[in-house]
């Protein structure tokens, strides 16, 4: 790999709650050799998702993340030399390649680049993030018309998705988001029916001025004190669609509550369920087709929000934890020698 360097974003100091920007830092290493069967990749975009906040620890246990760990993240990498007859130089694969330009890969643990879209699409719509929201709303939340739904975090990679797909099942739909700015964009370029800012005034009497009729579907991203407002409102017969807990990814102590829970479950009848996105993955590709067919209809639209350079991944990770993302947050790494078109 002659003299090119591999940068690497590594932990500097565990944060004792919000995570920082000073809390990363990047040191440069000799690009890795590949030993017998092995991939050496080349990362080109890097996939910001909060649940990784979650690995950042100082507890020590296996596959948490200590000072000096090369920071976590999946990515879609281009082969520069592999020593497995089944990939090339040039191939595309979507692996763990962490913060760092260049990692080792075992196959088994590459995915191959289908050529569905462009590489962002590919990460984004057509990836976990577009699955997680296409397949949460449409198979447990179960939207129709008549049906109010309401989805936090709804500006985000997951939630953008999520809300579009219960707007083509036909169901009002209501986003939960940061400021009152990106409400508006939900309302005026994504087709929300309205908009709730949840740094604006209560958020339990926003949601009775905003669904004055209840809530019948609530995809929730966030948990914490969002779903603690919501539950209350939720009407007879509604589900929960619990996606994630954005919320409480960077506290220094996350929420363990649950004593007044099933008091509402019970009272209300309500269905409260998780899922994770892989439990769906066999009914992938018709789900890819359809989320295809309503973007070249241009009856959804798809946001990429990605910052450029490896060294802006500190600062678009910590951002998602203020909501500075509109859709799926991504970082450009490099790109491709070959083109993935
Ligand atoms: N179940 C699955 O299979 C699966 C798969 C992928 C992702 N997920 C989950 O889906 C959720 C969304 O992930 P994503 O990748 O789409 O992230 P994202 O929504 O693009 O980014 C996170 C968003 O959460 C909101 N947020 C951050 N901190 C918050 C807080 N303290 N209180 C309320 N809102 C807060 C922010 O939006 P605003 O500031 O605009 O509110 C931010 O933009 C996460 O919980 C993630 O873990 C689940």
């Amino acid at each position: 790999m002659s003299a090119e360097r591999n940068r690497q974003v590594v932990i500097a100091k565990i944060p004792q709650g919000a995570l920082q920007v000073s809390d990363f830092e990047v040191r440069e290493v000799p690009v890795p050799e590949p030993g017998a069967g092995q991939l050496l990749v080349r990362t080109l975009r890097l996939s910001m998702d909060p649940a990784t906040r979650a690995r950042i620890s100082d507890a020590g246990h296996p596959g948490l993340l200590g000072v000096g760990d090369v920071m976590a993240g999946s990515a879609l990498a281009e082969v520069v030399t592999s020593l497995e007859p089944g990939f090339a130089p040039g191939d595309i694969v979507e692996c763990y390649t962490g913060w760092q330009d260049y990692s080792l890969q075992e196959p088994g643990a590459v995915a191959t680049f289908d050529k569905l879209g462009t590489l962002e699409e590919h990460l984004s719509i057509y990836g976990v993030s577009g699955l997680t929201g296409y397949f949460g709303m449409r198979e447990v939340g179960e939207p129709a018309p008549g049906k109010t739904v309401l989805v936090s975090a709804a500006g985000g990679a997951v939630g953008h998705i999520a809300g579009q797909v219960a707007k083509q099942l036909g169901a009002r739909v209501v986003g939960i988001v940061g400021s009152e700015e990106k409400g508006r964009w939900l309302t005026e370029t994504l087709g929300f029916d309205a908009a709730i800012n949840r740094r604006g005034e209560k958020l339990s009497a926003q949601l009775k001025t905003i669904c004055p009729d209840g809530i019948d579907i609530y995809f929730d991203n966030v948990g914490g004190e969002i779903l603690e407002a919501v539950l209350p409102r939720m009407n007879e017969h509604g589900r929960v669609v619990c996606c994630g807990y954005a919320s409480q990814y960077d506290v220094a102590a996350p929420v363990t509550a649950t004593r007044g829970v099933p008091a509402l479950l019970v009272g209300k009848r309500l269905r409260m369920e998780g899922f994770v996105v892989m439990d769906y993955y066999d009914m992938k590709q018709a789900a890819r087709e359809t989320l295809a067919g309503w973007l070249a209809a241009g009856q959804i639209k798809l946001s990429v929000d990605m910052l450029e350079g490896l060294e802006r991944a500190p600062e678009a990770f910590v951002g998602l934890f203020g909501g500075d993302n509109r859709g799926k947050r991504l970082v450009r790494v490099a790109e491709p020698a070959v083109n993935a078109g």
